[in-house]
């Protein structure tokens, strides 16, 4: 067993105003009080000041969905890191398959973004995944490789060790089509040994690794206890209390 804590991760996408987020919030800050988890959720921007004060005192941290790699400047519609960082934000999910498909968001920018989210104390998760062509064609390990070692360039084995990973099959993604444990497993498990690869076994035991593509309380529990698949991040079935409590306490 290793010595890292399973993560319960809901990607909100863009649901949920911010009075229904801090609403959510509350209900289930006492729902998650005793999980063995850390609790994150991921909201859109406009929800995260209501959502940080909502979540204070509780165990649930918040993430931001998306940010901007400059500290400021002239980029219309963006968010930069030390504006997150202000509200209280403690993750950022990067590289989403939804981001790289409607808004080109490429490997190259994951790093610049990485970067900036650790430079401003945040912790990035890092999104990344095969299409359903891409593992037709036996190129999944290709691809992801591809994609982490684009995101983590420049990133040192003291940053590494603290970041998250998210492996997230395209095909998965909101279509109620889990990977098997089998598939999510070997997945996660490739991206370990390229962690281990590019810093050292230490670094791999301490890296996060989670599963995304249709995560339920059915099939929570069987994904999070393999050996390399870190917990979840999750969709769907975050935007209701009680589906999101049952992944939460999966092991309760
Ligand atoms: P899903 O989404 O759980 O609805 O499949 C996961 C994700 O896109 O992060």
């Amino acid at each position: 067993m290793s010595n890292r804590v399973i993560m319960a991760a809901g990607n909100w996408k863009m649901n949920k105003t911010p009075r229904e987020a801090v609403e959510f919030v509350n209900d289930l800050k006492d729902r998650v009080a005793n999980s063995n988890s850390e609790v994150v959720v991921g909201v859109p921007f406009v929800c995260i000041p209501g959502v940080v004060e909502a979540a204070k005192g509780s165990n649930i941290k918040v993430a931001a969905q998306n940010c901007h790699w400059e500290p400021s400047g002239a980029y219309t519609g963006e968010v930069s890191c030390s504006m997150l960082k202000e509200l209280g934000v403690d993750y950022v999910i990067i590289g989403h398959s939804e981001r790289r498909e409607y808004f080109a968001e490429t490997d190259e920018m994951v790093n610049k973004k990485a970067r900036a989210i650790l430079d401003n104390g945040m912790i990035p998760i890092i999104c990344c995944g095969e299409s359903l062509t891409q593992r037709e064609q036996g190129v999944t390990k290709e691809h992801v490789r591809y994609q982490i070692k684009i995101a983590l360039l420049g990133i040192t084995a003291e940053e590494a060790s603290k970041i998250v990973i998210a492996y997230e099959p395209i095909w998965a993604i909101g279509t109620g089509k889990t990977a098997t444990t089998e598939q999510a497993e070997e997945v996660c498990g490739i991206i370990r040994e390229l962690v281990e690869e590019l810093y050292s076994k230490d670094v791999a035991e301490k890296i996060r690794i989670l599963y995304g593509g249709s995560v339920k309380p059915e099939n929570a529990k069987e994904l999070f206890a393999m050996p390399n698949i870190d917990g979840g991040l999750v969709g769907g079935a975050s935007l209701k209390s009680d589906s999101f409590e049952k992944i939460a306490n999966h092991d309760a």
